[in-house]
């Protein structure tokens, strides 16, 4: 007999993490502040005034870090780069430092098996490009165009696959319209619009750069879409579903994947300015779509643009917006398949915050995180074996880290961290999911 729930001989099993989240060192080196450094010492942003300063001081322990991912037998880390660790300024005159960083960081993976697959921009704009209006400004775009050009020209020879930039729905509209992350603004839609725009330029601008400075490479975009899932799995409520799915993603999907917007969004008096030739550049191919997915919700024939109450009981993780909806992973990819037609796709985060506790022998036993990806999975697998093109998969998050405005409260780890000592233990998540990564399968 065949074991269950296997995946493609070549599917792609790897943990995630970003830069500003795990790096810590936020001023050494010559590297300068980002947004993230200046928001979280405005009081009340972030959850008990927690800092990036040190966060799991990944920047001087990564070697070690490496180490223990080799270990558990992980072999591909998406990871970012800080763009203010090599342009302090945003833009001008390199810190070399940050750059050979990011060179012996590379170099130290991939000397241990590990496959490299990097995010340009996770969020820590650097500061003085926001004293200029950070992503409302179409400036902001050719800076972050010339660090993509220094980073891909500098560590093309060694990183294939890239990912441009990392969920512009968070960065733009929770940063520049509900100001509850960095830069912690309260927009206009209209100015919002535009720093929409100006992100899905830079993902364009970087698709062609990554093109032209890296032989072999792979580049795609990592985004949010939200994800309708049908109440009841009927044609009448699928549709819903997809009607949905069209009219709540289309501001970001179409233009990336027809390159237009949808009328409606262009008849508002929202609309943002779009420049001769923006759109062509927005809808570059690219050889996947990454997705970070966390949590559905419900709509039903009814009410196709509903979604519908989650009632109080419904399972959660940690966080109110994370409500365990496995589904999630399946219908995200089969709705951006049949309304957009993407065809290619990774899951490039999936995951949960959970209170873990270590127990007194030195254990985490995450049955809940266990559960959570394991179910999730299982929905992927549902994808894949109805022939969607899911080629890979990574846990979020390699290692408890900083989560933005909730700080260090929230553990999103594979591997628990403690914030005092810098002690890695690996949870009990962490030995299920190598053991999935080794077999290939949901085990
Ligand atoms: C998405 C973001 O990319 C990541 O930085 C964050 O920590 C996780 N979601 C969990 O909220």
């Amino acid at each position: 007999m065949n074991p269950s729930f296997q995946f493609p001989a070549d599917f792609v099993w790897g943990v995630a993490a970003a830069g500003a989240q795990i790096e810590g060192a936020a001023f050494c080196q010559g590297k300068g502040p980002s947004i993230w450094d200046t928001f979280c010492r405005v009081p009340g942003k972030v959850v008990g005034g927690d800092t990036l300063d040190v966060a799991c001081d990944h920047f001087h322990l990564f070697e070690q870090d490496a180490n223990l991912m080799k270990e558990m037998g992980w072999t591909n880390y998406r990871l970012s780069i800080a763009w203010p660790r090599l342009y302090p300024s945003g833009r001008g005159a390199l810190n070399q430092a940050g750059l050979d960083f990011y060179s012996r960081l590379i170099d130290a993976f991939l000397e241990r098996g590990i496959t490299p697959w990097v995010t340009l921009f996770h969020w820590d704009l650097p500061q003085p490009l926001e004293d200029e209006n950070g992503w409302l400004n179409r400036d902001t775009v050719d800076a972050f165009a010339s660090y993509a050009d220094t980073v891909t020209r500098h560590l093309g020879d060694r990183v294939k696959d890239w990912f441009t930039v990392n969920e512009i729905p968070c960065f733009i509209g929770l940063g520049y319209e509900q100001g509850i992350h960095a830069p912690g603004r309260t927009e206009p839609k209209k100015m919002v619009n535009q720093g929409y725009h100006h992100a899905l330029l830079a993902h364009g601008r970087a698709v062609e750069i990554v093109r032209a400075n890296v032989s072999d490479s792979r580049v795609g975009l990592v985004h949010n879409p939200v994800t309708p899932i049908p109440v009841i799995e009927t044609e009448e409520h699928i549709e819903a579903a997809r009607q949905n799915y069209e009219r709540v993603n289309g501001p970001l999907m179409q233009p990336i994947f027809q390159g237009s917007y949808p009328a409606w969004f262009m008849d508002s008096p929202d609309a943002p300015e779009v420049t001769d030739g923006d759109l062509s550049t927005i809808a570059q191919p690219c050889d996947f779509l990454g997705l970070n997915l966390y949590a559905g919700y419900f709509v039903r024939a009814e009410s196709p643009l509903e979604a519908m109450p989650f009632p109080s009981q419904f399972p959660l993780g940690d966080l109110p917006w994370l409500k365990v909806t496995p589904q999630t992973l399946y219908w995200q990819i089969r709705m951006a398949r049949e309304v957009y037609s993407a065809q290619s796709f990774y899951v490039t985060e999936n995951g949960s915050a959970f209170a873990d506790e270590v127990t007194p022998a030195g254990e985490v036993l995450d049955l809940e995180r266990r559960e959570f990806l394991r179910n999730y999975l299982l929905s992927l697998h549902r994808a894949s074996a109805e022939g969607f093109d899911v080629r890979g998969f990574f846990a979020w998050s390699v290692m408890d880290n900083f989560e933005w405005a909730e700080g260090y409260a929230k553990r999103f780890g594979l591997i628990h961290v403690d914030f005092e000592t810098q002690k890695r233990t690996p949870k009990l998540s962490a030995h299920w999911f190598s053991a999935v990564c080794r077999e290939n399968r949901v085990v």
